[in-house]
């Protein structure tokens, strides 16, 4: 593929929306593609296109799904939004599909506060997260939250899985 087809086109319908159960074969789908998120099952996506739809955001691209932000409202905060996975296709990355996204879901929740959880390794990651609080022009700030050792051991679960760092970003929709 060339530069020309990652980049972003003017007249590309981008269509970003709440999922629905119609939606969650292709969350899993995308999911299991980025060979690097923890694919949760088929099931897992369905319930959350079910139940957590008006936090979550799926964008189609002239009709094709491209990627999905799942995220709930903590139950102890509802002012949080708590973004889970974030996956884009890796044929539609590098032209600002994940920051539409993150933007469209925030406006749309109104919430105040954002979390996630990155690894240290994942530089799109947190270049996402960061763009976000940049051109929010608010904070963002890291903590330990998931360490090596909460995680199942590399000989019962078969990979390790690293550190879980959390960032967190407010204030929002002020
Ligand atoms: C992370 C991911 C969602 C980014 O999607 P994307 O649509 O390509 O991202 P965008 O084009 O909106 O870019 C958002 C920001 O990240 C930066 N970025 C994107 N890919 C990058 C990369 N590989 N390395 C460093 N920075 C990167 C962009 O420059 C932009 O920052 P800027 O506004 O400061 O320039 C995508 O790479 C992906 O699906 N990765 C696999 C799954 C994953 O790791 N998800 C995140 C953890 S839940």
């Amino acid at each position: 593929m060339n530069a020309d087809d990652t980049s972003a086109r003017a007249d590309e319908l981008i269509i970003l929306r709440a999922p629905t159960v119609a939606d969650g074969a292709d969350l899993w789908r995308i999911a299991k593609g980025t060979g690097v998120l923890d694919t949760n099952p088929p099931y897992a996506y369905l319930l959350w296109a079910r139940d957590f739809a008006s936090s979550s955001v799926i964008a189609d691209v002239e009709a094709e799904p491209a990627g999905f932000i799942s995220g709930y409202r903590k139950p102890s905060d509802p002012e949080t939004l708590f973004v889970w996975q974030v996956a884009v296709d890796s044929a539609f990355r590098g032209r600002g599909l994940a920051k539409k996204m993150l933007f469209e879901l925030v406006q749309r929740t109104g919430a105040s506060r954002l979390e996630t959880t990155i690894t240290a390794d994942n530089e799109a990651s947190i270049a996402l997260f960061t763009a976000l609080a940049r051109e929010h022009g608010t904070e963002i700030e890291r903590r330990s939250l998931f360490t090596e050792d909460l995680f199942p051991a590399e000989e019962e679960s078969g990979e390790a899985h690293a550190a879980e760092d959390l960032y967190i970003v407010e204030p929002l929709n002020r």
